[in-house]
């Protein structure tokens, strides 16, 4: 399912594929690299099993931004929770709603698993002003809740929204246990 180009929105939203690992990963890493670099750990996120990645490009077929979300368990003892574990636009790209386009087909999809009271979350770093602002524009709100800082010490807010569900539902995700892989430690 792809959404179509037009000249207001001059991008297309797809699913990612494998050939778009080395864009996806150079974005991730200048996108968040105030935070430490994420290239690495957005790529191995976006490989696993029941993550979502998808990428907004140009018409000429350039990677402009990606979405990676999916249901992420931290501990053995929680249960999952929905998480859009990042969403970034490149500079040249930014306010022209890449990355609002790209949120919406994530929550469209979310909307679409069969998970009562469907709630998705966020982590978005305490500096991070640009990418509070944007989530606060999509209905996300603060929520009180301690989060492991990030690599270069930043501390960060969970965000969180509800999801009303679609009229058709299917079956969730499996849900990502950060616990148990070791890649993701
Ligand atoms: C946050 C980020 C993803 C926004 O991407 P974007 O494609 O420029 O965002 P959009 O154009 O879809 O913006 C949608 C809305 O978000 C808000 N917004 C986005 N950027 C903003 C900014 N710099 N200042 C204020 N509001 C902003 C606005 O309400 C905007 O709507 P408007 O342009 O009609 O006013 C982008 O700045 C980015 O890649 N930042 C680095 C990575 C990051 O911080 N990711 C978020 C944490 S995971």
């Amino acid at each position: 399912m792809n959404s179509a180009s037009s000249a207001a929105f001059p991008y297309v939203c797809r699913p990612a594929i494998g050939g778009d690992a080395p864009a996806l990963t150079a974005l991730a890493e200048l996108g968040f690299a105030r935070w430490g670099g994420y290239g690495e750990t957005i790529f191995t996120w976006s490989q696993l099993s029941g993550v979502h990645t998808w990428i907004a490009e140009t018409v000429a077929g350039k990677l402009v931004g990606f979405v990676v979300f999916g249901r992420v368990q931290q501990r053995p003892e929680t249960p999952p929770v929905i998480d859009i574990l990042a969403v970034a636009t490149a500079a040249a790209h930014q306010r022209k709603g890449v990355a609002r386009a790209l949120l919406s087909v994530a929550l469209d999809e979310i909307a679409r698993w069969r998970i009562a009271h469907s709630v998705a979350w966020l982590t978005v770093a305490a500096d991070n002003q640009t990418g509070q602002k944007f989530f606060s524009a999509a209905g996300f709100v603060r929520r009180l809740v301690e989060t492991p800082p990030y690599p270069n010490g930043a501390e960060s807010h969970r965000m969180a929204r509800p999801v009303a569900p679609a009229a058709t539902l299917h079956a969730p995700p499996p849900a990502v246990q950060i616990w148990a892989d070791p890649r993701l430690g």
